[in-house]
């Protein structure tokens, strides 16, 4: 599903990174660290980060997805590692990241809790995670996302998952989001920024 969605001409959520990141994340990920991008897709957000002066490797498991990721890092004269691989069989390590940035990562729930003790685990001391993601109330908006709530997430679930990591910025909102044609208009998501100390 996810390579023909991506052999579609241009990019599908645009080459512009995700607004929630682009605003927090040279203020909470530590300067020039090494950062994970989980379910990067087409790379947008990883050559944000590369262009803010990040090492960013982006994991997906879209081998299209990340050829056009790769494309768009030259395009802007940077580099960017890419790892094409299922986020269930991917190992994310042991202390080993600055930041992890989680944006629309949308696997099944008991994929995505076993997914969330690895970030804890794989974070550094000092290092944050950044994440936006759909909640189930988006099946009421139909603006994006999974066509069932199995994968979407809720606050609540995401501070037992993430149990470790300091929350400092956690939040489930409705706003607008205009990242192509897949993710277009009033949106409810959830946001969280939160630091392993
Ligand atoms: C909505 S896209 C988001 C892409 C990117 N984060 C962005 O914001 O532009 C979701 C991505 O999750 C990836 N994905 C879904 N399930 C996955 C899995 N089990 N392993 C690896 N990647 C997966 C898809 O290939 C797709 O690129």
């Amino acid at each position: 599903m996810w390579d023909e969605r991506y052999a579609e001409a241009g990019f599908v959520y645009g080459t512009e990174p995700n607004d929630f990141l682009a605003r927090h994340a040279t203020r909470h990920l530590p300067a020039g660290g090494r950062v994970l991008c989980l379910a990067e897709g087409e790379g947008r957000n990883a050559v944000y980060l590369a262009r803010q002066g990040y090492d960013v490797t982006g994991v997906d498991g879209s081998a299209v997805g990340l050829e056009k990721a790769r494309r768009l890092a030259e395009q802007h004269g940077i580099q960017i590692h890419t790892v094409v691989a299922d986020l269930g069989a991917y190992e994310l390590g042991s202390e080993c990241w600055s930041g992890i940035v989680s944006i629309w990562c949308h696997v099944p729930t008991p994929l995505r809790v076993r997914l969330h003790r690895a970030v804890v685990a794989a974070l550094e001391p000092g290092g944050v995670l950044l994440l936006e993601a759909y909640t189930p109330r988006q099946l009421e908006y139909k603006t994006g996302g999974p066509p069932t709530a199995d994968g979407m997430m809720s606050l609540a679930e995401l501070r037992r998952e993430l149990a470790g990591l300091e929350f400092i910025h956690a939040e489930e909102t409705v706003r607008e989001v205009h990242e192509g044609k897949y993710h277009d208009g009033l949106s409810a998501v959830v946001q969280v920024i939160a630091r392993k100390a």
